[in-house]
């Protein structure tokens, strides 16, 4: 199955004098093991369609569908933002990558985290003791991925 967008328009602050139509009939399909870059130049509405593809936003018109479903339930699509450093709050890398699972009260949250690390290449013993604040940024952009990953969105 896939994740379908069809025909999204989004615009902020619609019913002011500030309207700025940010989508304008966006339609797009991804299919499962797909890869797809979204390239634009800045303020171009990148980040507003992630926002509405992961259900974040709810789009003026059009649909987004993954496996025919509403993008906004845990398990459908994940989000990682820029700046991962910000939002890293746990005293280490495992607790804060356990976040996700345990919340969602996965019973095997514990190896939920563990395989996220192992995906992202950080399954070293070393990380997972480890402050997020002392890691490198793309370590830090890593475990900021796998954070998403052990929530198992699809
Ligand atoms: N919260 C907001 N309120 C009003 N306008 C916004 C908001 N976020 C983004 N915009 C506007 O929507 C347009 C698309 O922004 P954005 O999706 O962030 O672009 P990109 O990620 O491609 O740089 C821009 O004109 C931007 O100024
Ligand atoms: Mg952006």
């Amino acid at each position: 199955m896939a994740l379908v967008a069809d025909t999204l328009t989004y615009t902020y602050g619609a019913s002011t004098a500030f309207a700025a139509p940010a989508l304008k009939g966006v339609s797009l399909t991804l299919e499962p093991g797909g890869l797809l870059l979204v390239v634009g130049a800045t303020g171009s509405g990148k980040s507003t369609l992630l926002r509405v593809l992961s259900g974040l936003l709810a789009p003026d018109s059009g649909s987004v569908l993954v496996d025919g479903e509403a993008p906004g339930e845990p398990g459908r699509v994940g989000i990682v933002f820029q700046n991962p450093e910000t939002q890293f709050f746990a005293e280490t890398v495992l607790e804060d990558v356990l976040f996700g699972p345990k919340n969602l009260r996965f019973p095997d949250a514990g190896q939920a985290a563990r395989d996220a690390l192992a995906s992202v290449a950080l399954a070293d013993a070393e990380f997972a003791g480890r402050s997020p604040f002392t890691l490198s940024g793309g370590e830090a952009r890593r475990v900021a991925v796998a954070g998403v990953l052990a929530m198992r969105p699809a």
